[in-house]
C-alpha cells in the first residue's frame, strides 16, 4: 500500500540496517522527509545514500545518536529541534540485543545496557520531542516489541531486577525490556489522549537478520540464526507494518494498540495490561532517565 507522506518528517532509529532501513526506503519513496538516528556516523552515511538512491528522495538525513547514552539522545534531540520544524512520526525501532553480553554491563547512567537501549532511551528520546509532536499533530509514535514475547506469558515487570542485579541473560533483559515497550505504548497512548498523537507498538515477527549482523557470532549461534531465517519473513515485508502504522487513514486516531505483521491488533501478555504496574514503571523510568 502506497501512501502520500509529502510535506511530514519521519524520525526512525536505528534506520541503518535491518527493519528500520527497509522502512526508512519505503518512507522516503512516499515523499516522507526521512530522518535516520544512528549510533554510528560510518553506517548511518552510508545507509543515508542507499535510502536516497533506492527511494530516489534526496530529504533523507542522518542525526548521530547512541540510544544508550542519556548525554547523546540529548545532544541529537537538541540537534533535531534546532534543525526541524516539526515530527510527524517518530518510530523506535533500534534496539539491542547483543549476544556477547553475558553479564550485566552498565551505561555510564549506570542503567544495564539492554534496558538503557530498548526502554529507558525510548523514554527519554520520547519526552524530549513530545512538544513538537504535539505542535505538529495530528502525529503518531510508534514502539517495537516482539513477537517471541508470547513466550514469556507470565513476564512482569522485575522492579528489583531493572539492572539485572538479581538475575542477568540477553534474552531475559530483552524481553524484559521489550515487555516495558508494551506497558509504555498503553500508558503513554493514555496520557496523550486529546493531543493527537496517538501512539502504537509493533508485535515484531520472526525477521531474517542479514548475514553482516552476524559474522561477531560463534557458529553455533551463526546455524541456529540461518535455521531461524529459513521461516521467517523479511525485512521488507514487516516494515510494511511500520508504514501502515505510521500513514494509513484507517489508524489516524487509533492509539494504544499492538500490531502484528499483517495490520491486525493482538492481544499482549496479561501482566502488560495492570495499570499500577504501568504507573511504577513510569516513575521509575523519570528515575532513571533523570527527567
Ligand atoms: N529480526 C527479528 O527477528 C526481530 C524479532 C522481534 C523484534 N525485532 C525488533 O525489530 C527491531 C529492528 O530489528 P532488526 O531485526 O532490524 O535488527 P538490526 O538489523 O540488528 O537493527 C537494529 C538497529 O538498532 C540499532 N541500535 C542498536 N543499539 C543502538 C544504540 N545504542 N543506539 C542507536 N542505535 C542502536 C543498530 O545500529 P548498529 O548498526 O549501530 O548496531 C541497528 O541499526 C528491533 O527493535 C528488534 O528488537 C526484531
Amino acid at each position: 500500500m502506497k501512501y502520500n507522506l509529502e510535506n511530514k518528517t519521519v524520525l526512525i532509529t536505528g534506520g541503518n540496517s535491518g527493519i528500520g532501513k527497509a522502512a526508512a526506503i519505503q518512507l522516503a519513496e512516499m515523499g516522507a522527509k526521512v530522518v535516520i538516528a544512528c549510533r554510528s556516523q560510518e553506517r548511518g552515511k552510508k545507509a543515508v545514500e542507499d535510502i536516497q538512491n533506492i527511494s530516489a528522495n534526496a530529504n533523507v538525513e542522518l542525526l548521530q545518536m547512541d540510544l544508550a547514552s542519556q548525554q547523546s539522545i540529548r545532544e541529537g534531540v537538541a540537534e533535531f529541534l534546532s534543525t526541524h520544524s516539526r515530527l510527524d512520526v517518530l518510530i523506535h525501532n533500534a534496539a539491542n540485543f547483543d549476544q556477547n553480553l553475558k553479564t550485566p554491563v552498565l551505561t555510564e547512567d549506570r542503567v544495564e545496557t539492554i534496558f538503557a537501549t530498548n526502554h529507558i532511551g525510548v523514554f527519554l528520546m520520547t519526552h524530549l520531542l513530545l512538544d513538537l509532536m504535539k505542535s505538529s499533530a495530528p502525529s503518531r509514535i510508534i514502539n517495537v516489541a516482539s513477537k517471541g514475547l508470547v513466550m514469556y506469558p507470565n513476564l512482569d515487570i522485575e522492579f528489583d531486577n531493572l539492572n539485572g542485579e538479581r538475575k542477568f541473560s540477553v534474552q531475559h533483559a530483552y524481553y524484559h525490556s521489550k515487555l516495558a515497550q508494551v506497558m509504555f505504548t498503553y500508558d503513554l497512548a493514555d496520557r496523550l489522549k486529546g493531543t493527537g498523537i496517538t501512539v502504537n507498538c509493533i508485535r515484531v515477527t520472526n525477521v531474517a537478520i542479514p548475514d553482516e549482523r552476524l559474522t561477531h557470532l560463534p557458529t553455533w549461534l551463526k546455524k541456529i540464526y540461518n535455521i531461524k531465517r529459513k521461516m521467517s519473513i523479511t525485512p521488507e515485508k514487516q516494515a510494511q507494518t511500520y508504514c501502515f502504522l505510521a500513514a494509513d487513514p484507517a489508524v489516524e486516531d487509533i492509539s494504544g494498540g499492538y500490531w502484528d505483521e499483517t495490520n491486525h491488533q493482538v492481544k499482549s501478555n496479561k501482566h502488560s495490561y495492570n495499570r499500577e504496574t504501568w504507573q511504577k514503571l513510569w516513575n521509575e523510568s523519570s528515575r532513571l532517565s533523570n527527567l
